[in-house]
């Protein structure tokens, strides 16, 4: 690289870091987090709140450099907003819950955070993947500081525990995945995501994790169990029924319908009309595959969620010969999933009735904007670290290299539309806190793959595996 250029690439990052560090928000004169965009042009709406999920971004940069206490505070903070008592109440937050995003507000000279579980949020949206964030980003500040004293407390034990709680509880469902509704995550709006979306699952497998790790099993044991039981099924089942490649591809194709009982093959009654086997079958490249979007009564999402994928790389809930098919397919369909920004949030993009149908017409979420088929930059750490993991690290450096050629001139939005991800997003917010930190951090992942730890899980250990084999031939393969 000419001098030329390194000296760009300095200061463009010295510039992101000014930036980031403008977005940090005080409670109380201490650092707790960061708002969600610095935009003075539009009015904030709720960007001027700290969003968890937005959050986790600069919080891992922050572990990164040093600057545990910011993340310490974070913790702390939005621990302390989780409901701790059981209210019978449908418009309370249920116990264990952690917040979509909080502000700090004024009161007669006192200052108070104020927390939002949906009930402000456009589309009263449920924030399923806040308590599940919150578990992730536990995970890298003890990975970081080396420090479980902060874990091992009998609030944050609590709190794990509830959380815990929610997400294991008896429920109707007998899946092993989470079953929420539409909007549960970063996808928050309406886009046909409701029932068991990959990115919640992906989610849900590194917080059980990172609970298995953080947990004392000592007064904990039932919990700890039901972490045992959930992980090995939870994971054999997002690998063997939201796997798509060609030669499942080619069993679906295949698959008889309305099998009854415990030997059906198609267990879950897709009708093969319902899937694009044509398009998909085009698509897919022969050393390729992916995880589907859903997975429910007849029900098979095939559209890409790069959230989810990643995040399944990422917390090993992908099997290592996946995880290489999930970098391969990204590799060769790079125009469609990176295109001029990494990367799309979903491929392809609901269009036409569907879009109608699906979206309940969301002018927002048109086909190639926002959430539907647009470009998020903020991706492109969980691209990184994919990549880590994976040793695919020249994707994750042609994708770096795409994006900080872009992303200061057009002010760090947040979101790109079109096919290739070529325009500003319509609405986009300039200055997005999580499009400046996914730079800064897939930057810092490249640079110095010892940090991966901090989000990454390793596989399982021999022991973990002969159980996880049991339990899926006895429950998926009989
Ligand atoms: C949008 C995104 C959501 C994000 C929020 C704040 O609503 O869809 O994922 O947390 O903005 O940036």
């Amino acid at each position: 690289m000419q001098l030329e250029d390194l000296v760009t690439i300095k200061s463009l990052e010295n510039e992101a870091w000014e930036a980031l560090e403008k977005t940090i928000m005080y409670y109380q004169g201490r650092p707790v987090g960061t708002v969600a965009a610095l935009d003075g042009t539009v009015d904030a709406l709720n960007y001027n709140q700290c969003f968890i999920r937005d959050f986790v971004s600069s919080g891992i940069l922050f572990l990164i450099k040093g600057r545990t206490d910011i993340v310490r505070n974070f913790l702390e903070e939005t621990l302390k907003l989780q409901p701790k008592e059981n209210q019978l109440d449908a418009y309370k937050p249920g116990r264990g819950m952690i917040p979509a995003s909080f502000k700090a507000v004024s009161l007669n000279g006192e200052e108070y955070l104020e927390a939002d579980f949906g009930e402000h949020a456009i589309a009263r949206v449920t924030p399923v993947d806040s308590c599940l964030w919150w578990m992730i980003l536990l995970k890298a500040y003890v990975a970081a500081t080396k420090d479980y004293s902060l874990a091992y407390q009998p609030d944050f034990q609590y709190g794990i525990k509830l959380i815990m709680e929610l997400c294991l509880a008896t429920r109707f469902d007998m899946y092993p995945t989470l079953l929420v509704p539409d909007g549960a995550c970063m996808i928050d709006r309406r886009l046909g995501i409701y029932g068991h979306p990959l990115e919640i699952q992906s989610l849900f497998y590194a917080a059980l994790r990172a609970a298995r790790d953080l947990l004392i099993c000592n007064g904990n044991q039932d919990i700890v169990n039901a972490i045992d039981n959930r992980l090995p099924v939870l994971r054999a089942h997002i690998r063997k029924h939201y796997w798509i490649d060609l030669a499942r591809l080619n069993a679906i194709y295949r698959y008889k319908g309305e099998e009854y009982g415990k030997g059906a093959v198609n267990q879950f009654n897709i009708y093969v009309d319902s899937l694009p086997y044509y398009e998909l079958d085009r698509w897919l490249p022969k050393t390729g595959g992916y995880l589907a979007g859903n997975v429910g009564p007849s029900q098979l999402d095939t559209r890409f969620f790069a959230l989810g994928n990643l995040m399944a790389i990422i917390s090993d809930l992908a099997s290592e010969e996946q995880s290489q098919a999930i970098m391969n397919l990204i590799e060769k369909r790079w125009q469609d999933l990176v295109g001029d920004m990494p990367m799309k949030i979903v491929f392809p993009a609901l269009e036409n009735e569907e879009y109608r149908m699906i979206t309940g017409c969301d002018p927002k979420n048109i086909p190639w904007s926002y959430h539907n088929g647009g470009n998020w930059p903020v991706l492109m750490w969980m691209l990184a670290a994919a990549a880590v993991k994976t040793n695919r690290i020249c994707l994750a450096e042609k994708a770096i290299e795409i994006a900080q050629a872009r992303l200061r001139d057009d002010e760090w939005p947040e979101y790109y539309d079109g096919k290739k991800g070529r325009l500003i997003g319509k609405q986009a917010r300039k200055y997005q806190t999580w499009t400046i930190a996914g730079l800064l951090l897939a930057k810092e992942l490249i640079n110095n793959p010892s940090m991966l730890p901090l989000v990454s899980f390793e596989p399982f250990t021999a022991e973990q595996v002969s159980r996880a084999c049991e339990f899926e031939i006895d429950s998926f393969d009989s």
